[in-house]
């Protein structure tokens, strides 16, 4: 007989952000009166870059005519991107990264969620508790996670708390781990990483052989403070880390869709190098990502691009601080929205983060994301995103204080 691969079956019945649309949806019908104003999934409200819109419609127009037109691309990206990648993201930092390193993809989504195919299943994988469910949903997903147990997580994956009392920053595992994600600045707490901090993980990834997924998707709201972008500026993550970027919150790409890995040539394990793995991989699964967005992706890169895209994120920061403050008038305890468009807070009155997601929906029109929607660890506390547009944003959080704060 026919068998499913029984690795999903163990699954939650749906992906978290779905979970919130039905439940949204739902009490939408129920009070149509009700204006919602959605602080939840991360997805940015302002327009594309005016300089990506210019060249994507340059490059309709090439694909429209026989003499430039380009059918299949290459698959980890066409060499413009890929240079534009190498000189603006990491050659202007002072970081070497050759654009045969470079994978261009539809998102670090999937490509977080897909670069397990290349590991081992047996590899022991640590995670942040609180942590972005794709880390932990795809590996179950490959039998690398166990069996869940109500309250712990899953038996074969080590957490690591990211609490108030250690600043949301994960400690060293006692244990020897293989595969360790991270990513900063960080989901869903919001908090950045300092260079010394992450130093830590590099030594302790060199020392163990083990491999580190570093998810970057949201450097570009890095303002304060001294933090990496890459965690190629820290010495030796060439040798143990894979880095993810994104376009999506950078230079609102959620619905255009353009991301990229790098996978470092020196990264080689029992002879073996994972860049060639990676690369046999995307050009087995995928045709890569189409001319006329990488043309967009380019132009993000361009002068008037990256005005416009800096424009954009203090646009988001503003949003951010907006919500911070407001929270902290209403007698929130709040932290992240700093060097990050996300906002954690603690639920109030010892409310359980789904407690609080029914309160502030029903009270408010308000829709943010349950912490525990992240992990045990994230039980007692709230995210909200600035990605909506500076009104609404203003708008949920005087709602918030008048609520709260009577
Ligand atoms: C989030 O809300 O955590 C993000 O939007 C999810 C994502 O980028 O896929």
């Amino acid at each position: 007989m026919f068998k499913v691969n029984e690795n999903f079956v163990k699954l939650p019945a749906s992906y978290l952000f779905v979970d919130i649309a039905k439940k949204v949806s739902e009490f939408s019908k129920q009070h149509p009166e009700t204006e919602i104003i959605r602080l939840g999934i991360g997805d940015v409200t302002r327009p594309l870059p005016k300089a990506v819109v210019k060249a994507m419609q340059a490059a309709a127009e090439e694909m429209g005519k026989a003499e430039t037109f380009r059918g299949y691309g290459p698959e980890a990206g066409y060499e413009f991107l890929r240079t534009a990648i190498a000189e603006n993201d990491f050659i202007k930092r002072g970081v070497q990264v050759d654009i045969d390193e470079i994978f261009v993809s539809d998102g670090a989504k999937s490509d977080t969620g897909s670069i397990g195919d290349i590991f081992d299943v047996d590899n022991v994988v640590a995670v942040c508790d609180p942590v972005y469910p794709v880390y932990v949903d795809t590996n179950v997903m490959a039998g690398r996670a166990g069996e869940y147990t109500e309250g712990k997580g899953w038996s074969k994956i080590v957490y690591m708390p990211c609490l108030k009392e250690n600043g949301f920053l994960p400690e060293l595992p006692k244990e020897r781990v293989d595969v360790i994600y991270l990513c900063f600045p960080n989901n869903p707490s919001g908090v950045g990483i300092s260079r010394d901090a992450l130093k830590k993980w590099v030594d302790y990834a060199l020392a163990n052989q083990s491999v580190i997924l570093y998810d970057a998707a949201y450097e570009a709201f890095i303002t304060e403070g001294d933090m990496p972008h890459s965690i190629y500026e820290i010495e030796g993550a060439k040798k143990c880390a894979i880095e993810f970027r994104s376009f999506s919150k950078t230079a609102g790409f959620t619905g255009t869709r353009c991301a990229y890995t790098v996978i470092p040539k020196a990264l080689v394990f029992n002879g073996v190098s994972l860049n060639k793995l990676w690369d046999r991989r995307q050009s087995t699964k995928m045709n890569g990502v189409s001319y006329v967005v990488q043309r967009g992706a380019e132009a993000v890169f361009s002068e008037e691009g990256q005005r416009e895209v800096r424009e954009n994120i203090i646009y988001y920061l503003n949003n951010a601080k907006i919500i911070v403050s407001g929270l902290e008038k209403a007698g929130f305890e709040v932290y992240g929205g700093v060097n990050s468009p996300y906002v954690w807070l603690k639920t109030p009155d010892g409310l359980t983060s789904w407690e609080f997601f029914d309160l502030l929906l029903e009270k408010t029109g308000v829709v943010g994301t349950p912490g525990s929607g992240f992990g045990v660890g994230g039980e007692g506390y709230f995210r909200l995103t600035s990605f909506n547009t500076k009104e609404n944003t203003e708008k949920a959080v005087e709602r918030i204080i008048r609520f709260f704060k009577a």
